[in-house]
């Protein structure tokens, strides 16, 4: 399941000190997609205090970067404490980024990361009517059991392996390497 990201755009986790990047990524999405990101309709307010907490313990957030700019995110958020076992996923790709397999790297990546964070129940807030979402999750079957009916998936196999740590800390240090590629890309091409 790696199929090449579109645009050239690459997947990493969203360092402290870019809850701007996500806010702003978050209010650009069209009203759709931002009504499916929050099942219902939140006011920009209350979107932007939302993006503030992406830095704190027990969040993780894999972003889709294009030339620097967020562009898709997936947030890890552990329910009752950064030691829960049961923490909730929620997605949000630009229109433009949709269909061309951003959601499926972003879910890989998570499921990593809740698998080594212990996290065995997986919930995603998911409108009844969201084919492309639950398709995806679909996709997974294998690493998540999803009850589209309760919508809570069970993360399998739930224990972390040492393997499984090497390939988030390996994914963790390609993100830092294409992050400095990228800047240093953006850098040449502005001089
Ligand atoms: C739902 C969402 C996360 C899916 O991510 P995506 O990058 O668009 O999805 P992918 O391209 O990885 O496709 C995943 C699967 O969905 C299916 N799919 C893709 N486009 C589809 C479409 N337009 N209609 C129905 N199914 C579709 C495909 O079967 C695909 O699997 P495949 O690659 O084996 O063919 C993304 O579209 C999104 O952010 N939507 C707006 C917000 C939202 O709905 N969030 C979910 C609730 S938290």
């Amino acid at each position: 399941m790696h199929e090449p990201l579109p645009d050239g755009g690459t997947v990493r986790k969203l360092w402290i000190g870019e809850t701007g990047a996500y806010r702003d990524h978050l209010l650009r999405l069209d009203p759709d997609s931002r009504h499916r990101r929050f099942s219902g309709t939140l006011a920009d307010e209350t979107i932007a205090r939302h993006a503030e907490t992406a830095d704190e313990l027990g969040v993780v957030v894999h972003g889709f970067f294009v030339d620097g700019v967020l562009r898709g995110a997936a947030e890890l958020r552990h329910i009752g404490g950064m030691f829960s076992r049961e923490a909730e996923v929620a997605f949000s790709i630009e229109a433009p980024w949709q269909s061309h397999g951003v959601g499926s790297a972003l879910l890989e990546r998570t499921l990593l990361s809740a698998r080594n964070r212990g996290v065995k129940s997986l919930a995603m807030h998911c409108l009844a009517d969201n084919r492309r979402m639950q398709q995806l999750a679909r996709k997974f079957e294998a690493d998540l059991k999803f009850d589209f009916g309760s919508v809570v998936g069970e993360v399998d196999p739930p224990r972390y392996t040492a393997l499984s740590l090497m390939r988030e800390a390996v994914a963790d240090a390609h993100g830092v390497a294409g992050a400095l590629l990228d800047a240093q890309a953006r850098l040449f091409r502005t001089a």
